[in-house]
């Protein structure tokens, strides 16, 4: 998977269908040379070096297209300070290592004690280049300040035309999908909330503007970190793209002390020659095959009982919805926020993590004992990085949030946050969470997070930079920790909705919860852009009541579970207030999702049609499911045909529920029919069969 040519200095990374290849220049400083189509080492190495022309005294002579660019006008990967306050940094090669398909090239600068690892890896079975560094203070003298410290930098070939796709949103929208020019000059990508966060996600998709869902150049890029992070795309004067990205934001700085070393997080690339599907269907198996802790299992069908209930939980109360969930078939159930200390609103308790005594005069045994006796499982949500001012931690420990000396403490949902970074704090996190999860059996925590960092700072330390890194690290580490000492506990990311889904959560958790916004029209735009990069598997879709509490939206309930179908189903709404015969069709619709669900979760992912009328078509060996949504219909619109992908043409397919039999090819050159009725909202769920 790594070649080496010595003679010309140049490494060539192969995956199954890509090759990525760089090399060290006469300064020893390693320079991008291809990332695209497979290339032998011979033909890396007669790739024209590229330079942007320095035909004027204002462009740098020693800018383009470095790894780690440190030097030049576009920006740089990695920013320092040395003590006495030198700023450049020179590199000197110092040799490399191959394990593997993981190459690791030493770089030293040429005369301060700071020592750089560029870290490159791949796998056998997908076609993502993870690329990292580590930074090592080598000397015994003052620290150096890092003020920038990417991951990695990536550069595409040049293209007649480049396009950015990514993802915008807030609270409740997230992960709308944008597709725009790249402007020239530099584009900024960043999260300065302390979690990757709603407003965007760290991730980018560069094309040459004519890319469509099965065809056209894609390179990719996707950072693992769930923390306040940047990536910035530079647009050259000579019209060259590239982009370096990597944890915290502008003004986001590490003191690095002797000795010390700091590791950034994987900022992962994928190129792919087949489009958008493509590049999602390869990003989805890489987070299957190397990033979940547990990607093979199926992830249960849920009820969380916060739309019903809100803070108004009580033992009979969760007790009757639980009976209920298990009626419509769910298999798990999740008591949410409103259980523990005095939270009957978002104004106290957060901290206290013992059940309220009024709501659980006998603690939560008799709860959990209900639902085990129904045949589900139990979860529980917490939110064990924050603090309401109105709890007995915060009155005990007032010195535990992130704050600023001197400065006032910004509330938002009348909470504040607690520092992860500080050892006692994490520690104590684990130590209540153990005992909870021990003392009960719990077998899910959906752990919320639900605050923007604001004046983040550890008065006393003289380097306040590091709590932004330090809080992400310390959650990270009590997350492993508890996976590791309780092997059969998932955990569900939530922040406010999908305000933290990235590779580095997903590391550590078993799904996501997308958005607060259950509303399913909302949903279908929030599940595309969340498709965009991560896997339907991760994406947990309740199916909540109708009139819809946030938009006021009324859809048919079938409707409601073939949108979230398209997800890790869940059920979300107030089961006491559906008719029977709503929770008679749930129950067939739970039932049917359980028979389609290997298929859903575990198989390939193609996205169909275009508004009005699209779609999710999932395929895993011989068996294909396609759900179908409708928005609206007009009177005299022709009927749009919904083609289908990624299917043999010269096998056949039996419809499971009709019989029917459809050639592939014409199921891919003329689409599915379907029979949908003239309203709006319609929807139509279809299995089939290959049958030769
Ligand atoms: C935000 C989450 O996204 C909701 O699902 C719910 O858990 C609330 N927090 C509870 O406070």
């Amino acid at each position: 998977m790594i070649e080496y040519d010595p003679q010309r200095r140049i490494w060539l990374f192969s995956t199954p269908t890509t090759a990525y290849a760089l090399g060290l220049d006469d300064d020893g400083t390693p320079r991008h040379v291809h990332w695209g189509r497979p290339l032998t080492l011979e033909q890396a190495a007669a790739v024209p070096r590229f330079r942007d022309p320095a035909d004027s005294s204002f462009e740098h002579p020693r800018a383009d297209r470095a790894e780690l660019p440190v030097t030049g006008f576009g920006p740089s990967a990695l920013q320092v300070r040395f003590p006495g306050g030198g700023q450049e940094i020179e590199w000197r090669y110092e040799g490399h290592a191959v394990d593997g398909g993981h190459l690791t090239i030493l770089l030293r600068d040429r005369c301060h004690p700071l020592a750089v690892e560029l870290h490159y890896r791949v796998h056998a079975d997908v076609d993502v280049l993870e690329r990292w560094t580590v930074l090592r203070h080598t000397g015994d003298g003052a620290p150096i300040e890092l003020l920038r410290a990417d991951s990695a930098s990536w550069a595409v070939p040049h293209l007649a035309a480049y396009r950015l796709s990514h993802v915008t949103g807030a609270w409740g929208s997230e992960f709308r999908l944008r597709r725009d020019a790249a402007p020239g000059g530099e584009t900024v990508l960043t999260s300065r909330r302390g979690v990757s966060g709603h407003h965007a996600n760290p991730w980018v998709m560069i094309d040459d503007g004519a890319a469509g869902e099965e065809h056209g150049e894609v390179w990719s890029s996707a950072l693992a970190w769930s923390g306040s992070w940047r990536i910035t795309l530079h647009r050259s004067p000579a019209e060259r793209l590239c982009w370096s990205g990597g944890f915290g934001h502008e003004g986001v700085t590490w003191r690095l002390e002797p000795g010390e070393t700091l590791e950034t997080p994987v900022f992962a690339g994928l190129y792919r020659p087949d489009g958008f599907g493509g590049t999602s269907r390869s990003w989805h198996a890489y987070i299957a095959r190397h990033v979940l802790p547990a990607a093979s299992e199926s992830r249960p069908v849920l009820y969380n009982s916060w739309e019903a209930t809100g803070w108004a939980v009580t033992e009979e109360g969760q007790k009757r919805l639980a009976g209920l969930a298990a009626e419509v078939g769910a298999e798990l159930f999740v008591m949410d926020d409103g259980w523990f200390g005095a939270r009957d609103s978002d104004e106290a308790g957060l901290g206290d993590w013992t059940p309220n005594p009024g709501k659980f005069p006998a603690g939560l045994d008799g709860l959990i004992a209900e639902v085990h006796r129904l045949g589900m499982r139990f979860g529980i949500w917490v939110e064990p990085e924050m603090v309401n001012p109105d709890s007995d931690l915060y009155r005990a420990h007032p010195d535990w949030v992130l704050r600023q000396p001197d400065r006032r403490r910004t509330l938002l949902r009348n909470q504040l946050v607690l520092d992860f970074g500080r050892p006692e704090v994490a520690a104590w996190a684990h130590d209540w969470l153990d005992r909870l999860v021990a003392g009960h059996a719990i077998d899910f925590l959906k752990w919320d997070m639900n605050r923007a960092f604001t004046e983040a700072g550890r008065p006393g330390t003289g380097d306040p930079g590091r709590v932004w890194i330090e809080h992400v690290r310390g959650v990270y580490e009590v997350m492993d920790r508890l996976r590791a000492d309780h092997p059969r506990l998932r955990i569900e990311a939530c922040a406010g909705g999908g305000g933290r889904v990235d590779l580095g959560v997903l590391r550590r958790t078993d799904e996501a919860w997308t958005s607060d916004n259950t509303d399913a029209v909302d949903r279908i735009a929030i599940q595309h852009g969340y498709g965009q990069i991560y896997p339907t598997r991760t994406m947990a879709a309740w199916v909540t009541d109708s009139p819809h509490f946030l938009t006021g939206r009324e859809l048919p309930l079938r409707f409601r579970f073939h949108v979230a179908m398209a997800g890790v189903l869940g059920v979300g709404g107030d089961l006491s207030r559906w008719s029977a015969a709503e929770r008679a069709e749930a129950a067939e619709l739970v039932a049917i999702y359980k028979e389609i669900r290997p298929v859903v979760q575990h198989g390939v992912h193609h996205r169909l049609g275009e508004p009005p009328l699209t779609g999710a078509q999932y395929v895993a060996d011989d068996r294909v499911v396609v759900l179908a949504w409708r928005l609206s219909s007009r009177f005299g619109a022709p009927p749009v045909p919904l083609r289908l992908r990624g299917l043999d043409p010269d096998a056949r397919y039996r419809d499971d529920d009709t019989g029917a039999v459809h050639h592939g090819a014409v199921l891919l050159a003329h689409g599915l029919p379907l029979e949908l009725p003239g309203t709006d909202h319609t929807s139509a769920l279809v299995r089939l069969t290959r049958i030769a």
